[in-house]
């Protein structure tokens, strides 16, 4: 499906963001970063200490529009991501959420397979409508060149949080249940895949050019698991999406899946997977990029370092991987201790960069 679009390119996409997604080539290699739109940005830290709660902030379309554009005007990065989290989905299905400052996300935990059936399911595209608000209005300010994101979380991860009450050590809880109970997790998966995918519907209807679908937390299964739990909901969802979108581009992100990235590429569908750092770079040229369009791989740690660890490790990703279809990004989020100084080294090293002749 990739081949085709390469040995065929269609009408000359713009963006050079999308160009990528599309399989395209790009004399200079776009580049995003995961959490682009956080706390490293001093901008960020003054519009959050005085705008409240995190929840409200991802459901106020002003504040989310403006807190996606702050990295788009200091860094000129080629995708917008827009300003929301994976967990607006469990709060939109009733769960309680909230953020705690030094903690991190808290969710009120399901009690068990029961609670499965009270999920608000029903009128999720009302109480997310703020979100979709956002996405109009960003698409409305970003500049022509700059590429709109949507996100979601992929059905394991978001599971993981709703189950464990929060982020895990070692996912015990959420894991039992899948191993001691795989009918009724079954369950909560497909409630997921449905309401993930009419989210990601959603954000395209307000005018999302792309989307990405995070799991972050895939590399703690097994390969059976994996595959049941991570690769065919994410195959679904791209499914679902494409029935109402076929020409919107989806991003992977699979984290952690070691060797299993070359069947995510082969088999769930997206137009391009998001590598993390551990994923080495001549193997996912050989296995990854020559089936779907790569995404990466910075270690967030090179770039809080800097200096010539961060160069060197940005011009192996750029050498290895930019001679093909590849957007620039971290293998993870951008830590928020992050110097804006090494942000911006860094941005100029990916734009000034230029195959070997
Ligand atoms: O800039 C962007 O990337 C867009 C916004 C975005 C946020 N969260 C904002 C946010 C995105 C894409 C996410 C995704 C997300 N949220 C993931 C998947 C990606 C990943 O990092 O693995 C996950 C697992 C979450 C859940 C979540 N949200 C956690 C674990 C935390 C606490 C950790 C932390 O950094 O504080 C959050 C809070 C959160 N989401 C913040 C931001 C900017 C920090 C909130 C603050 O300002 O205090």
């Amino acid at each position: 499906m990739h081949s085709t679009r390469y040995l065929n390119p269609v009408a000359e996409i713009e963006k050079p963001f999308l160009r990528a997604l599309a399989g395209q080539g790009n004399a200079v290699p776009p580049i995003w970063l995961m959490r682009q739109a956080g706390r490293y940005l001093p901008e960020y830290r003054e519009l959050r200490g005085r705008a409240g709660d995190f929840l409200d902030i991802c459901l106020s379309p002003d504040v989310a529009t403006e807190l996606t554009l702050q990295p788009i005007r200091r860094f000129g990065f080629d995708a917008a991501i827009l300003f929301s989290d994976i967990l607006v989905l469990p709060h939109a299905l009733g769960r309680p959420v909230r953020f705690e400052e030094g903690v991190g996300p808290i969710v009120g935990a399901l009690a068990g397979p029961a609670e499965i059936a009270d999920l608000a399911t029903g009128g999720l595209g009302k109480r997310l409508a703020p979100v979709y608000e956002a996405v109009r209005c960003l698409r409305a300010e970003l500049p022509a060149a700059t590429a709109l994101i949507g996100f979601a979380g992929a059905p394991w991860t978001v599971a993981s949080y709703m189950i464990e009450g929060g982020s895990s050590k070692d996912f015990a809880k959420a894991k039992a249940w899948a191993y001691g109970d795989p009918g009724s997790f079954q369950r909560l998966i497909d409630v997921l895949v449905e309401t993930t995918a009419d989210h990601l519907i959603g954000q395209v209807d307000a005018g999302a050019e792309a989307l990405q679908l995070f799991d972050s937390w895939a590399g703690v299964w097994p390969e059976a698991a994996l595959r049941r739990w991570c690769l065919d909901p994410a195959t679904a969802i791209r499914r679902r999406v494409r029935q109402a979108y076929p020409d919107i581009p989806m991003i992977l992100f699979p984290r952690g899946a070691g060797i299993l990235y070359r069947d995510f590429a082969e088999a769930c569908g997206a137009e391009a997977l998001s590598l993390d750092t551990t994923v080495p770079l001549a193997w996912a040229r050989a296995q990854v990029q020559s089936r779907v369009t790569v995404q990466g791989n910075l270690d967030p740690i090179a770039l809080l370092a800097g200096g010539g660890a961060q160069q060197t490790a940005t011009a192996e990703i750029l050498d290895a991987l930019a001679p093909g279809p590849f957007v620039f990004n971290l293998g993870h989020g951008i830590l928020p201790q992050t110097p804006l100084a090494h942000v911006q080294a860094l941005v100029e090293q990916v734009r000034a960069w230029r195959p070997r002749a």
